[in-house]
């Protein structure tokens, strides 16, 4: 499927300054960054931007909700040091503030370096989607053009998303392209048979999916939270897991094996697979048994399109992707709310902001 805006190949980026707004919103436990993948999916963008002469790359992002305070807890620095050793030893120019003489700090960098900033959300006016303080990053970056590839953050309206956007050419990066080109095939255009997998635990979330996917999809199964507290199929397409693995305290924290069989069957037959929600409580092992099934049988599937949506559901397939290089998807998407709303048919402001081709 086509993309329809334009994006960082559309840019003639020789001595150019690129503004970059990526998602390294990522979970840090003690100073640890405990899952780098939305760093590492930035990079293609990052390497094109270089290859093709840009003159300085600055990355901006949010870290966790600050509610517009300095909290260093909060701190992208761990992201910085993450993102200079993945890119073996790259100097990333780490710059704490947009206030003053933050540009001092900028001296000298040579072609092609890295700029990032401390988190945007220590500033309430980025949440506020302020023109003036768009203005401002512009300004201090001496930015030309700006790069959405924070997929993970594009179904927000903020400074970083949109406001600055109306302020500069701005295109899509990589990621942005790759995540919704995919799901927004899997869409419009996808080969049949269809099979949407649906877990997680609030059904207030996920029902507008199935809506969504109702005339889409040729099947729908509904496994994890949402089926153990007793979802009703109410078409002949869905269909509900029915047994569970239990605890001690008969709380159903897994789908059963019947429930696993039957939906692996539905992946087999299946060309396009979309997999929003986990089937169990996967931080638990003996709870985890219905997801991992799901992950391989998916991640193993020939010739199909294969779709896992963002949040829990992708920070699992990626740590068994860490044990088991041979699973494959087509994407397993950086963005959980991003991927959600998109899937359901909403509009992205971050995305429909960019200029159209
Ligand atoms: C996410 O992790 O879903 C994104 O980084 C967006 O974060 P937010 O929900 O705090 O806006």
């Amino acid at each position: 499927m086509d993309f329809r805006k334009k994006t960082i190949r559309d840019v003639d980026w020789e001595g150019k300054i690129a503004l970059v707004r990526v998602d390294y919103n990522v979970p840090i436990k003690n100073g640890e960054i405990e899952d780098d993948m939305r760093i590492r999916e930035s990079l293609p963008t990052i390497n094109y931007l270089i290859e093709h002469g840009a003159k300085r790359i600055v990355l901006i992002s949010h870290l966790g909700r600050p509610d517009g305070q300095v909290k260093e807890e909060f701190s992208l620095a761990p992201v910085a040091n993450r993102l200079a050793r993945i890119m073996t030893g790259k100097v990333i120019t780490f710059v704490k503030s947009f206030e003053a003489d933050c540009e001092k700090d900028m001296d000298g960098i040579v072609k092609g370096g890295i700029v990032m900033f401390e988190n945007l959300r220590f500033y309430p006016e980025e949440e506020a989607n302020s023109e003036e303080f768009a203005k401002k990053i512009i300004e201090k970056t001496h930015a030309d053009v700006f790069v959405q590839d924070g997929f993970a953050v594009i179904h927000r309206a903020h400074a970083s998303t949109d406001a600055i956007a109306r302020q500069l050419p701005s295109v899509a990066g990589l990621l942005v392209e790759k995540e919704v080109t995919n799901l927004e095939g899997a869409i419009a255009n996808p080969e049949h048979p269809v099979l949407l997998i649906i877990g997680g635990a609030k059904v207030e979330d996920k029902q507008p999916m199935i809506d969504r996917f109702l005339p889409i999809a040729d099947k729908i199964a509904v496994g994890g939270k949402i089926a153990a507290a007793g979802y009703q199929s109410y078409d002949e397409k869905i269909y509900v897991s029915e047994d569970f693995v239990e605890n001690d305290e008969g709380a159903k924290l897994d789908i059963g094996e019947k429930g696993a069989e039957h939906i692996i069957s539905m992946i087999n037959e299946a060309k396009t697979v979309i997999w929003n929600g986990t089937m169990g409580m996967t931080e638990e092992a003996e709870f985890s048994a219905g997801s991992r099934k799901i992950a391989e049988a998916m991640g193993h599937l020939e010739g199909a399109k294969t779709i896992v949506g963002g949040g829990d559901t992708a920070g699992y397939v990626e740590s068994l992707m860490h044990e088991d290089p041979s699973l494959k998807f087509s994407l397993v998407s950086t963005g959980g709310g991003a991927s959600l709303e998109l899937l359901c048919g909403k509009q992205l402001p971050g995305l429909e902001v960019l200029e159209n081709r």
